[in-house]
């Protein structure tokens, strides 16, 4: 890669990739690894700033992670954050103690005496503190450069080692004047250029995966997720007729997400897209099914299946095009994403298609970046903003068994309240956003008309990365417009109920 670089080593904080994403808009390429990588390999790695991220630990524990001091002496710049400072103090012969109580919340800074990382900041603002220890005396050399009221140290530095430690947290958006303080440490300190763009990557991409890919094939299976539909328009810019991509359409989707897909990426950008009619195999193969985990496995071998045969017509490829993201990378590496990606729906592919290589554009990327690839290619904004949606797709959204009458009222009770979030501009907002049918009937009375129908239930919730989720607070004015349309305008439909609960203890999907 042409780009500079800076390492961001993990010591198990819960604000980890929160630090390289900032890193990142801030226009550094970083990469998020473990903090016992040896200096060794940094040297190796050649970043232009290392960051120490914070953890739960106590550097005086058993256990607990530790940096080599030859890590600090590279003549690397380092910023520590919160347990990353605690660690640098605690190598370098600085004093760490144990506060008697945890200061966890908003406080007020004062940086003592200028310093790189104050540039373009008032001498008072407010901080985001979550920690128990902290620097009771800094190494030698170093100096104490903002305090807080209960915290000392709030900041301190070497400017010729150019080594920072800093207690609270710049990356979350509750300090003030965190973008900036990460801006000047990665600017004033270490030099950074500002070359990671996405219209960088997706030149270098380009070239890359022309010079990969050649006048060979490739073979991409599209969801009509936004990863898949990122990294197959990636590798098109790249090889154009030489990427084929299938679409398997299982009748399932969402209203008019089939078309859409079709309208968007073979008659838009014009490519090679074949689509797999198989709804009717796939509504067959669910009758009399109604538990979620069956509904599940009966899905994802058929979708496996019909890929094949489509694969199979298309004949030998060289690379099959994957949209793995950085986060599937990071956690896969811990073991974290077990829950999400045991059931995605396109990990048996490798195993049916006759290929050699895989091909993952999108690997160092992380969502709101791959969002801004798709801009920069020319993707249509609802493409880029879709919401994400399940491989079972609305299967796991019909509680009991699938019917095409069920399926057909999902369909468009869904749809309109897709509308009105849209319309009331709360689609980035929300994280996820749709409609249940349920199992349970209840009477109703339309017209002079006693009625009794599956109760339609709305979900919608905010989160950063669907590991916890909150329900969304909608305004009660949208979800009246919701209930209203719903119970007028779709068949089958009497009441609506509106989901309240987080997650956990509710998962998001209800299946
Ligand atoms: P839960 O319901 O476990 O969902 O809170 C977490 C995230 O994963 C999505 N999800 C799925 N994705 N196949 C998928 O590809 C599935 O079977 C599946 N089940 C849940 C869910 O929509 C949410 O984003």
């Amino acid at each position: 890669m042409r780009h500079q670089k800076v390492l961001v080593l993990d010591f198990g904080g819960q604000y980890n990739q929160l630090i390289a994403r900032r890193v990142r808009d801030l226009g550094v390429y970083c990469d998020l690894l473990s903090c016992d990588m040896s200096a060794e390999k940094i040297k190796e790695y050649a970043p232009v700033g290392i960051v120490f991220t914070g953890g739960p630990n106590s550097v005086y524990g058993d256990g607990a992670p530790r940096v080599s001091p030859e890590v600090l002496s590279l003549g690397i710049p380092v910023l520590g954050i919160c347990y990353g400072a605690q660690l640098i103090a605690h190598t370098l012969g600085g004093k760490v103690a144990h506060a008697k109580t945890s200061e966890y919340g908003k406080r007020e800074f004062l940086f003592v005496k200028e310093n790189p990382l104050s540039e373009g900041i008032p001498q008072k603002s407010v901080c985001w503190m979550s920690h128990t220890d902290l620097v009771a005396e800094v190494p030698a050399g170093f100096e104490t450069l903002a305090t807080t009221e209960s915290c000392p140290v709030a900041l301190f530095g070497n400017a010729e080692k150019r080594i920072y430690g800093v207690q609270f947290h710049p990356e979350v958006a509750h300090t003030e004047y965190g973008n900036l303080i990460l801006r000047n440490f990665l600017y004033n300190v270490c030099g950074a250029k500002g070359d990671w763009t996405m219209k960088n990557f997706v030149e270098e991409q380009v070239a890359l995966l022309r010079e990969k890919i050649g006048k060979k094939r490739a073979l991409c299976a599209m969801s009509g997720g936004v990863d898949s539909a990122v990294a197959a328009a990636l590798v098109h810019r790249a090889v154009g007729d030489r990427l084929t991509c299938v679409f398997v359409d299982h009748g399932l989707h969402r209203k008019n997400e089939a078309e859409e897909v079709m309208s968007v990426f073979k008659d838009g950008l014009g490519m090679n897209l074949v689509k797999a009619d198989a709804a009717e195999e796939f509504l067959d193969a669910l009758t009399g099914v109604t538990d979620p985990e069956q509904k599940r496995h009966i899905i994802g071998d058929l979708f496996i299946r019909t890929f094949e045969k489509e694969a199979k017509k298309i004949g030998a490829v060289d690379f099959l095009v994957q949209g793995t993201i950085y986060p599937d990378v990071i956690e896969s590496g811990k073991g974290k994403s077990a829950v999400i990606k045991s059931h995605h729906n396109v990990g048996g592919l490798p195993d049916v298609v006759d290929f050699k290589e895989i091909v993952e554009p999108l690997r160092d990327l992380f969502k709101d970046e791959v969002r801004k690839v798709g801009a920069e290619l020319g993707l249509p904004e609802h493409v880029v903003w879709r919401q994400p949606c399940p491989g079972p797709a609305l299967a796991i959204r019909i509680m009991g068994e699938v019917t095409r009458e069920k399926l057909e009222t999902l369909r468009e009770a869904d749809a309109i309240f897709r509308e009105e979030i849209a319309k009331a501009g709360l689609e980035r907002e929300i994280w996820q956003y749709f409609a249940v049918i349920t199992d349970s009937k209840t009477v109703g009375v339309q017209g002079d008309f006693r009625t009794y129908e599956n109760v339609i239930a709305l979900r919608a919730v905010t989160s950063v990365d669907a590991m916890t989720a909150d329900w969304a607070r909608i305004p009660f004015g949208v979800l009246e417009r919701v209930s209203n349309r719903i119970t007028n305008e779709v068949k089958h439909a009497n009441r609506v109920v509106y989901d309240i609960t987080s997650k956990p203890p509710a998962t998001i999907e209800w299946e």
